[in-house]
């Protein structure tokens, strides 16, 4: 072949356009981001902001609640309406809706050409062309044991925070959940798999990792042959030239051994603050949610964790109105709330999701009721959660530049310790994915303002 005719054959293969929309956790917005490194380097896509340009839409679902989910059908009523003006457009469900539903989505919404889940997103550049040349709907909702993490490409850039999934599924089947379901069972990566990404990332620019799974603190992965700890890895992660802060969400109650507590101690890196979800303050109710552990087990690692650390803030998730909640449970919900004092936190009602244990168990609560139960513990939550930020107003915050402000283009963002978003005014835009100090000037209800200290 001459190069005349490379080069013809490469200007006629035409760079496709992809749009991704991400519904759920941090989970979700990680793989989408794999989902579009794999898409651009098997396929040569690019990422386009406007739905209208797309070739390819691609939509990361969350099953979590029902409400997640009903958005889905909504979003793909929108998008038909894109496909009957532009019919080769292809649509791609992802996540744990896809994964739950599978081959009924495209019977409900025969729009749909492929259907993939979490585990099986390495496959997407495949199904993709298979729509192509067959024509025929494309789905792959299987759980190949991680074989995931072997096609993804490692990470291209290093924003400055940057995501890294540890552990993929869950095993401990909370009556309520349906991750275990749609994300299959509980598998952890290898730490030299991991560390290698860390390590890229770091090069690339990355100061702060932010470990994912949905039990971290649960993650056995292989490290020289031998099963490894989430503590062992942080401390690992830790010696990597560049990383300066490290994270992780979600961590277990039941899971949180002394070895973890004790790294805290161990390394500065790690910050203080953890996300440690406790449900519900009610030992009857933790019993039917099957939590594995009492409000008094809870409570005692948090002073655990406080003598380690004691400046260590704690944040949350929280079900109101569980299957039969008695007002009795939900004060003793409010009890636990008063004691640990918690930071910025995530409630929600509890919503019956298909084939899960909770889902049949008999439930007395109106609805109405499970509503002003939310509110009342949301405004709690907000109070306390505005209380430590207007404690920050005078002092000096240790930031993380993340970007340029959503707001306001004159202004960047950073954020603290413990994750709150601080604006400040600034046109250095070197100056994203520094760590610098900021005095805090003003506390808004969801972030803080402040100004450069030199
Ligand atoms: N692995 C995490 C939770 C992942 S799901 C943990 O161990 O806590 C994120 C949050 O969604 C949960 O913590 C819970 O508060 C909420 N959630 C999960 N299923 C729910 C349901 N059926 N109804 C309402 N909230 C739910
Ligand atoms: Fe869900 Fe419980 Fe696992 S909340 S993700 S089953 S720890």
């Amino acid at each position: 072949m001459s190069s005349n005719s490379i080069e013809k054959n490469y200007l006629l293969k035409m760079t496709k356009k992809l749009f991704v929309k991400t519904h759920g956790c941090q989970m979700n917005e990680y793989d989408s981001a794999k989902m579009i490194d794999l898409l651009k380097a098997e396929e040569d896509f690019e990422l386009v902001d406007s739905e209208d340009q797309a070739d390819l839409l691609i939509l990361n679902t969350c099953s979590i609640r029902e409400k997640a989910q009903e958005r889905v059908f909504h979003q793909i009523g929108r998008w038909r309406k894109i496909k009957e003006v532009k019919p080769d457009l292809k649509i791609a469900i992802g996540g744990c809706v896809a994964s739950q539903e599978g081959e009924k989505i495209i019977k409900r919404a025969p729009s749909v050409d492929i259907v993939f889940g979490p585990q099986s997103l390495h496959n997407l550049p495949k199904l993709y062309k298979d729509k192509d040349s067959t024509n025929k709907p494309q789905v792959d909702i299987s759980f190949p044991k991680l074989e995931k993490f072997d096609h993804i490409p490692m990470p291209d850039r290093g924003e400055a925070s940057a995501f890294v999934s540890i552990v993929e599924g869950c095993n401990k089947y909370c009556s309520f959940c349906v991750v275990p379901k749609t994300r299959g069972h509980e598998v952890s990566r290898n730490v030299e798999d991991i560390l290698k990404e860390v390590t890229i990332l770091a090069e690339k620019g990355t100061k702060e990792i932010h470990f994912l799974g949905q039990n971290v603190n649960n993650f056995k992965g292989l490290y020289k042959g031998e099963i490894s700890s989430l503590a062992k890895l942080i401390e690992l992660t830790a010696e990597i030239e560049n990383i300066e802060r490290i994270r992780f969400t979600t961590s277990h109650p039941h899971e949180f051994k002394d070895d973890l507590v004790e790294t805290y101690a161990k390394v500065p890196e790690l910050v203080s603050h953890v996300h440690l979800p406790v449900q519900s303050g009610s030992d009857r109710i933790l019993k039917l949610m099957r939590r594995r552990y009492t409000a008094e087990k809870y409570l005692i690692l948090i002073d655990k964790l406080k003598k380690v650390r004691p400046d260590m803030r704690f944040s949350s998730d929280f079900i109101v109105g569980f299957p039969g909640e008695t007002k009795q449970d939900f004060t003793d919900t409010m009890n636990i709330i008063n004691e640990v004092k918690f930071d910025e936190s995530y409630s929600f009602i509890y919503s019956a999701r298909p084939d899960t244990p909770a889902a049949i168990m008999e439930d007395d609560v109106s609805q109405v009721e499970k509503k002003e139960r939310l509110n009342i513990l949301q405004a709690r939550l907000n109070q306390l959660s505005y209380g430590y930020s207007r404690k920050m107003v005078g002092s000096l915050q240790k930031c993380l530049v993340t970007g340029i402000s959503k707001k306001d283009p004159g202004q960047l963002q950073g954020r603290t310790i413990c994750d709150r978003v601080v604006n400040f005014r600034s046109d250095s835009i070197d100056l994203v994915g520094q760590l610098i100090n900021i005095r805090i000037n003003d506390a808004l209800p969801n972030c803080l303002r402040g100004s450069i200290q030199n």
